[in-house]
């Protein structure tokens, strides 16, 4: 059977830093940024840079998302809980703003004018609810693109931006099959680039490890259903 997200471990690669990569929070990333936008690959990053809006970067696939578009040349902004700036700016985010500030759409497009390097016209909403679409197309302002996880809400003012829902599932199962190859090649190809280079490297995002093998899952699912993920991946490693 043909896998699109099989890929070869370089020699020495642990696993525990492996596992997040195999997931689903990296291969989303991927489909978002450069699947649906078009952003390049990292050995032909953008000439000039552009400005990148990354709401929720502390989330599992914002931290990818911050890291893949600061490969490819773009300045990122992005928004996360004061605890986790100083991870998103190790990731390559060059601005970082509260989303429980209510001066955050200003803040967001100040720092866009003053840096002048154009407007901001894509965005990857990786949290999309609790109102995240509705201030990440308030941020767009004058048009331009915006990534969702989730389907948007319908009733929503977009205000001349694209709205565009991704799902990491039609590139896993061949339901799309432009989705499926591009996974594929990512993986295959262009992935082990990326590591062979080391510009993903292991430790690159904060693992909460849970190393009680299978036993460990039910409390691991729970962390996850209660919400306490915050700037980390989890990982269950099998004895
Ligand atoms: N479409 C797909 O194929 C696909 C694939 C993967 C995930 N998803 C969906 O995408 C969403 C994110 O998944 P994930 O695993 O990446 O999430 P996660 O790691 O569990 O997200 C937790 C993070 O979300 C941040 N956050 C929570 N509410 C926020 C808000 N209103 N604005 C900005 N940041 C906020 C928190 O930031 P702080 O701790 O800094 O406050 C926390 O770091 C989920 O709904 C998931 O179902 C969809």
């Amino acid at each position: 059977m043909e896998l699109s997200r099989v890929w070869l471990m370089p020699q020495g690669f642990p696993f525990e830093d492996a596992a997040p990569m195999g997931g689903v929070a990296l291969s989303t990333a991927v489909q978002a940024l450069r699947h649906r936008l078009g952003l390049p690959f990292v050995f032909e990053p953008i000439s000039s840079p552009k400005p990148f809006l990354v709401w929720g970067g502390s989330s599992g696939v914002g931290m990818f998302a911050i890291k893949l578009a600061t490969l490819s040349g773009y300045k990122v902004v992005t928004v996360a809980s004061k605890r986790n700036w100083d991870l998103v700016k190790s990731l390559g985010a060059s601005a970082v703003f509260d989303y429980n500030d209510h001066e955050v759409i200003a803040h967001i497009q100040n720092w866009v004018r003053e840096e002048g390097n154009g407007p901001l016209t894509q965005c990857l909403d990786t949290i999309s609810e609790h109102g995240s679409v509705e201030k990440c197309v308030a941020a767009l302002g004058e048009g331009g693109t915006l990534i969702t996880l989730l389907p948007p809400p319908e009733d929503i003012n977009a205000n001349g931006v694209k709205i565009s829902y991704t799902l990491l599932t039609t590139a896993s199962h061949r339901r799309n099959v432009d989705d499926f190859e591009r996974m594929a090649k990512w993986n295959r190809e262009i992935l082990p680039k990326y590591l062979d280079s080391g510009k993903l490297y292991k430790s690159l995002v904060p693992l909460k490890l849970y190393t009680g093998g299978l036993e460990d899952l039910p409390e691991a699912l729970d962390y996850v259903r209660q919400g306490k993920t915050s700037g980390q991946k989890l990982v269950v490693l099998l004895k």
